[in-house]
């Protein structure tokens, strides 16, 4: 017996290429440079710190600009190629300007079946924005996403990083619907629900510019 399964288009790739600003004002290079500093500090070679760079000036302008790009060469001794190369191989370094959440559902096999791919088209219709853009109002990004290794929970919507398990188009309706009214929904498990750059942030090891612990 054969089962024929219809599976949703692949995600964009290979992606835009990295572009927007192409430097830092002063301010925010000195104070970039400072936390770059703590974090490499943390490293036997300045290279190695790398990917907490990236989300460090990803925390700065909330997705991968050419100043960040060039800003980690300059820390780490590295090309702009070598660390385009680094930066363009990772899904989690975004590369068009991100919203304050990003929704990401994901449509690998099981959570296809599953329901990921009425997810993605009830959140699109929801949102009025294709997978891989923002809405107006900057506040939601919605995209694609691979297999987050939480199979078990299919299918599954990740918003900044944190899981949302066994959704349903209606359940994550709700929750970009709470997002865009100022609520934020607790995650299934795991870290509460904190804003993109403020992930971002956390992710290059750093405390919360507020001053709180991450
Ligand atoms: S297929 Fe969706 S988490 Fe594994």
């Amino acid at each position: 017996m054969s089962v024929d399964l219809v599976l949703g288009p692949r995600p964009e790739e290979p992606g835009p290429p990295i572009g927007g600003p192409q430097a830092y004002h002063a301010d925010a290079h000195g104070r970039l440079a400072a936390d770059a500093a703590t974090i490499i500090a943390r490293y036997p070679h300045p290279r190695s710190a790398l990917l907490p760079l990236l989300h460090l000036v990803q925390s700065e302008d909330g997705y991968l600009t050419t100043a960040g790009v060039r800003f980690c060469a300059h820390q780490l001794g590295l090309t702009d190629a070598e660390v385009n190369a680094v930066a363009t191989f990772y899904s989690m370094y975004r590369r068009t300007p991100t919203g304050d959440y990003l929704v990401g559902v994901c449509t690998n096999t099981l959570c296809a079946v599953m329901g990921g791919d009425a997810i993605v088209e009830a959140l699109a219709t929801e949102l009025g924005v294709d997978p891989g853009h923002t809405t107006g109002d900057g506040r939601i990004t919605l995209e694609h996403i691979e297999c987050n290794a939480a199979c078990d929970y299919a299918p599954v919507v990740m918003i900044n990083w944190e899981f949302f398990d066994n959704q349903t188009p209606s359940s994550a309706k709700q929750l970009v619907h709470d997002l865009r009214n100022g609520h934020t929904p607790t995650p299934t498990r795991g870290a509460p629900l904190c804003p993109f750059r403020d992930t971002a942030r956390t992710l290059a090891g750093l405390p919360s510019r507020g001053g709180g612990g991450s």
